[in-house]
């Protein structure tokens, strides 16, 4: 080849590559390079994320606060105790927020997040806003929820799926951990950028199929970002047993799946295989 080729050739490769890191690193945030990446990316992030995304409070009290609201209003003559909230993929802590500033009923919630340093932001942001105990704030994989089956009244994970390596599989985890005729609320990820996360996108009717097989009904799927639409379903009621109690009465052990985690001085425990979960500067995680 003469000089000329092998320049363009080594151009085409370098550019090739620069295209191929930009994808992985930037434009999937480590989606496709597992779990761990995208958790170290998110710790980096953590400071900066709230100031990047900017969100519109009318936004997020309209598509998330305000129906959370409405069905925690429809169902409030149902028990006198508080309401749990599971939020998965918490982030900065933005579906607390947004549905403390809709709605002044008795909620608790876990925020669950595999990053640390979002955890910790979640943490000051709510600080003035959340009474002391409202929120847990747990350090955990998405993948299998620390939790026994209906667990929780109403289920959050919004802007994340796409980011996890098996969303079908945290779609069926969300659904399990939620209470028969509990509410579920999602994103999914549309827009031309939607099309860069091959194998983790879902069309409208293919999602709204999904959830229907998997025990949900009433699914309703409403345009909302650029980038993703708001996703709420009911999960079916069912005869199953309901979950009681406050928060560690409804751990399960994610590491053998087979028992409870049981109070003790240092933390929690599961009696099956010693899997332990233990506080460390207010935030729960697997120790
Ligand atoms: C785009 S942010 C969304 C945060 C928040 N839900 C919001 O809407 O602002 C994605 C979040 O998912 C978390 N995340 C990504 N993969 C996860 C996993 N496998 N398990 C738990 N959290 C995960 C990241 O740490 C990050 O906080
Ligand atoms: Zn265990």
């Amino acid at each position: 080849m003469p000089p000329a080729g092998w320049v363009l050739a080594v151009l085409a490769l370098a550019a090739t590559v620069a295209v191929a890191l930009y994808w992985l690193l930037v434009s999937t945030e480590g989606a496709y390079l597992g779990p761990r990446v995208v958790t170290r990316l998110y710790d980096r992030y953590a400071s900066r994320y709230d100031r990047v995304k900017e969100y519109d409070e009318r936004y997020e009290r309209h598509f998330v606060g305000e129906p959370v609201a409405r069905f925690l209003a429809e169902r409030a003559e149902e028990s006198s105790q508080p309401v749990w909230i599971l939020d998965v993929a918490t982030g900065t802590g933005r579906f607390v927020q947004a549905v403390l500033q809709s709605d002044g009923r008795d909620t608790r919630f876990v925020c669950l997040d595999s990053s640390r340093p979002m955890l910790a932001q979640a943490r000051q942001n709510l600080e003035n806003i959340a009474a002391e105990g409202q929120v847990v704030f747990l350090q955990h994989d998405a993948a299998t929820l620390p939790f026994v089956d209906n667990a929780f009244a109403i289920v959050s994970c919004l802007e994340a799926l796409e980011f996890m390596p098996a969303p079908l599989a945290v779609i069926v985890e969300l659904v399990r951990v939620t209470r028969p005729a509990g509410l579920l609320v999602m994103t999914n990820r549309v827009g031309w950028q939607s099309y860069l996360f091959p194998g983790r996108r879902y069309g409208r009717e293919q999602l709204a199929d999904l959830l229907r097989k998997h025990g949900c009904s009433y699914v309703s799927i409403t345009p909302w970002q650029v980038d993703y639409d708001r996703v709420l379903a009911v999960k079916d009621p069912a005869p199953a047993a309901i979950a009681q109690g406050d928060w560690p009465e409804m751990t399960r052990c994610s590491r053998c799946t087979q028992a409870a985690m049981v109070v003790q001085e240092a933390g929690l425990r599961c009696s099956h295989c010693g899997a332990e979960m233990v506080e460390v500067n207010g935030i729960w995680q697997l120790s």
